[in-house]
């Protein structure tokens, strides 16, 4: 997709904050321009940064492995981050970083179109969800305009946590099921509720 490919070339030569000067290379995403399922992490750690490709080091496998679970590959779904360019030694992003960054998540979103998007973890859901904790509202489909999210823990935190690893797989489940239906229920959100972005389209 020209479009997506253009937006890649432009967050590759980005300097709108500073986290391109420590980092190798840019992130941007990967995954099918067709995708139904849209995923989003926090960053680049250091595999990914030494690649450009996102989850391509621990937590990638055990996405992997969760994918294949529901029978998808990588090539089936698409992948983003909330910055794209790689933290210094894996620090949380700050907000003014991943402000800097929004627009090219924003841009990924509806060039994609998917019908499940999948924040992972505490600082994607913050974008819509802030007042929310990920280990209260993971594995319920929501809706925020014309999305439909589907937040779940972060493969990382089954990484330090291995008494994660069974929420998160049980989470995919339900998301495979939601997938195969026409409609996905989702609970509505309110501004009021969240507190979350309210962008024209999300
Ligand atoms: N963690 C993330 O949030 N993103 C990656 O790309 C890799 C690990």
């Amino acid at each position: 997709m020209p479009d997506l490919e253009d937006l890649h070339a432009r967050v590759a030569s980005c300097t709108d904050c500073a986290l391109y000067k420590s980092a190798i290379n840019a992130v941007p995403g990967e995954g099918s321009p067709n995708a139904e399922l849209m995923f989003i992490g926090e960053g680049p750690g250091a595999q990914e940064d030494a690649q450009g490709r996102p989850f391509v080091g621990p937590a990638g496998q055990v996405l992997n492995q969760l994918l294949a679970s529901i029978g998808l590959k990588r090539e089936d779904v698409y992948i983003a981050n909330m910055v794209k360019h790689r933290p210094p030694d894996n620090r949380d992003p700050f907000p003014g970083e991943i402000q800097a960054c929004a627009k090219y998540l924003e841009e990924q979103i509806k060039l994609i179109n998917p019908k499940v998007v999948i924040p992972l973890g505490r600082h994607a859901l913050a974008k819509w969800f802030p007042k929310d904790t990920i280990s209260k509202v993971h594995g319920r489909p929501r809706r925020v305009g014309e999305l439909t999210l589907f937040p779940q823990y972060h493969p990382a935190a089954a990484l330090h946590n291995p008494a994660i690893r069974p929420a998160l797989e049980h989470d995919f489940q339900e998301m495979g099921k939601l997938l195969r239906q026409e409609d996905i229920p989702a609970e509505p959100e309110t501004p009021e509720e969240s507190g979350g972005q309210q962008l024209s389209m999300f």
